[in-house]
């Protein structure tokens, strides 16, 4: 069925927007926003608002006269058809939206290209100007290729558009239920290496992940684990209680910061949604990360999303010796501007005394583990 994507790479996330539209679009649009928590709809405008009872899955219906009385970044159309797009740009500018908050998605393209394969098949959305890359396989301990199609798929659009189609993907973040703060090119990011770059050294392995909060990104790795790796269990590691100390010559983050997540509630939630093969792991990874890989099978993905320069390196250097040949390890927020100690972590440890390279910047670092080097 044809699927109308969002305009995520318009929209920042967090953002205040009216969708203008409640058909076919309007409905895509809102389930896209609401499944990932994405942005703030602050209504619905349409022109039949007074014939829908008020509401639109679930969302106050308004008249679009109503945009210039509310506070919003941006206003998305949501619409195919350019006869209406154009009529609704100018009943908007009318009102006196200016333009640069408009923001309208041509969706033909789309429908031509995608509709006969809703299922992402990554091979054959290999961009052929890296192809060449390929011949290299994996040199100075990174794999060029994968790393560039990943990165450039996911940030030109293209990649991205398809697993946000994805049915597995989307199942994923139903599961994840709006749980997690990484933003959403970086979970495309991990489902991209799970679903396709697992190596066969990763073969019964498990993944890893230090700094999981409320456990949103660890919930979406271990529902992505469960359908393609039966068996893999997902250790998230976390105090549970917030941030441990920080280093304030180098870490924005605050003791306590995240303090919010709550254990019970996070197995109760686990309970609930089927999930069985995550295992939260409550206490300072310095108390908890080498009992807990002692027990792995060997580690696939690490994902270190804690923040801050101690933990970093603590969860790097625990994690290193454990992991299988070719896994991998993101340090989701070594490219955040508020994670500087993150950042210097990466460039003191893996940049400065191992000389290691990075397979991808962008969305997050991605390093390798060949042979244990
Ligand atoms: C950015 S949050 C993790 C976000 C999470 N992955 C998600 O999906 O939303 C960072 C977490 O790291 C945890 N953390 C940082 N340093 C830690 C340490 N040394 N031991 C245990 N937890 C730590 C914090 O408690 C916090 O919950």
């Amino acid at each position: 069925m044809f699927f109308h994507l969002f305009p995520f790479n318009n929209i920042p996330t967090s953002s205040r927007i009216v969708i203008y539209g409640a058909g076919r679009v309007g409905e895509d649009y809102c389930r896209q926003i609401n499944a990932i928590n994405y942005c703030s709809i602050l209504f619905v405008a349409d022109m039949r608002h007074s014939e829908m009872s008020g509401r639109f899955l679930g969302i106050e219906v308004r008249s679009p006269d109503e945009i210039a009385n509310v506070d919003y970044d941006y206003v998305a159309i949501a619409s195919v058809r350019e006869k209406y797009m154009e009529e609704m740009q100018e009943n908007l500018s009318r009102i006196g939206v200016p333009k640069e908050k408009i923001i309208v998605r041509k969706h033909v393209k789309e429908a031509s290209l995608f509709s006969a394969s809703p299922a992402l098949d990554v091979d054959a959305h290999y961009i052929d100007e890296y192809r060449p890359m390929i011949l290299e396989g994996v040199r100075d301990g990174i794999n060029p290729f994968q790393g560039t199609q990943r990165a450039v798929g996911i940030a030109d659009g293209i990649l991205r558009g398809l697993v946000l189609r994805d049915p597995l993907f989307r199942q994923a973040l139903a599961a994840m239920n709006g749980r997690s703060i990484v933003t959403i090119d970086r979970l495309i990011n991990i489902f991209l290496i799970l679903k396709f770059h697992l190596n066969s050294g990763c073969a019964g392995s498990d993944i890893v992940e230090f700094g999981s909060y409320m456990c949103g990104s660890a919930i979406f790795m271990a529902y992505l684990a469960s359908r393609l790796y039966p068996g893999m269990n997902i250790y998230a590691l976390d105090t549970f209680e917030g941030m441990v100390l920080t280093d304030k010559r180098i870490d924005a983050h605050n003791e306590k910061d995240f303090a919010d997540a709550d254990m019970e509630e996070i197995v109760e939630y686990l309970g609930e949604a089927g999930i069985t093969n995550l295992i939260p792991v409550k206490g300072p990874f310095e108390q908890t990360a080498s009992v807990t890989l002692a027990g792995c099978k060997g580690v696939c993905l690490a994902h270190i999303d804690c923040d801050i320069y101690d933990s970093v390196v603590c969860s790097y250097q625990a994690v290193k010796p454990h992991m299988v040949d070719g896994g991998y390890i993101i340090f989701d927020d070594a490219t955040t501007g508020t994670c500087l100690g993150a950042t210097k972590a990466v460039e003191d440890i893996l940049y400065h005394q191992e000389r290691k390279h990075t397979e991808q910047m962008y969305p997050h670092m991605v390093f390798r583990s060949f042979d244990r080097s």
